[in-house]
């Protein structure tokens, strides 16, 4: 069964708890928290002090997506913070093999990311040692974009390279993913949905049921 990862992104922040909690409770596998440091992105969102607390109020493991510069300063402590997933980017790393071996000595699974005009084939030597790549389907930033169809091609080659080099790696898709696209998304080779204004808005609990029921064929 394929993994639902909501994307606190577009949550109530006044409110962060309690609509985590219905998220967790109508079934999601993993909470995505984005952290942007208006340098990679042009926008600032969520840090070390607020991932420490929403480890405090929920059981799902956290899964932290770094669009920052320098990733491998802050690394060490959004772990010690409650990560149990991380990912940076790759465009924003000079050092991939050293900061992945570094995450995983410190007790996280291990993930890189990559923009849309970033090719999966950059990926290709760094694969064996990864746990999971995030593929961003919309240019990372803001929640609330479109979903661009040719990532759904980058995903596929991704999956043919998985299957050569890293059977056990989880392929994860962040970006304009709704219950109306995520088929040809999980059709393409996802095993992690992300998806931030299609759970945040309206009835969480509804949400997240509607793509599970489409999560669980795959
Ligand atoms: C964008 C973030 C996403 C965002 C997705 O930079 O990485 O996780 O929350 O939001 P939606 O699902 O609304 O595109
Ligand atoms: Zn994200």
């Amino acid at each position: 069964m394929a993994l639902l990862a909501p994307s606190i992104l577009s949550a109530n922040f006044a409110c962060l708890k309690r609509d985590i909690r219905e998220a967790e409770e109508a079934g999601a596998d993993l909470l995505h928290v984005d952290v942007m440091d208006g340098r990679f992105v042009p926008n600032i969102t969520i840090g070390i002090p607020v991932v420490e607390s929403i480890r405090k109020v929920t059981e799902l493991p956290l899964d932290i997506h770094l669009m920052i510069v320098e990733p491998e300063r802050y690394i060490p402590d959004f772990i010690r913070a409650g990560a149990d997933w991380i990912s940076f980017h790759f465009e924003a790393a000079v050092h991939h093999h050293r900061i992945v071996e570094r995450i995983k000595e410190l007790g996280a699974k291990a993930g890189v990311v990559i923009n849309p005009s970033t090719p999966v084939s950059f990926l290709e030597e760094i694969l064996p040692f990864l746990d999971f790549v995030l593929v961003m389907s919309v240019n990372p930033g803001f929640g609330g974009q479109k979903f661009i169809p040719e990532s759904l091609k980058k995903i596929e080659k991704l999956k043919r390279m998985k299957k050569a080099v890293n059977r056990e790696l989880l392929i994860e898709v962040d970006g304009g993913i709704k219950v109306e696209n995520v088929d040809s998304v999980l059709k393409a080779g996802a095993d992690v949905i992300v998806a931030g204004s299609a759970i945040f808005r309206g009835s969480i609990s509804d949400n997240v049921k509607a793509f599970k029921e489409v999560l669980k064929n795959y």
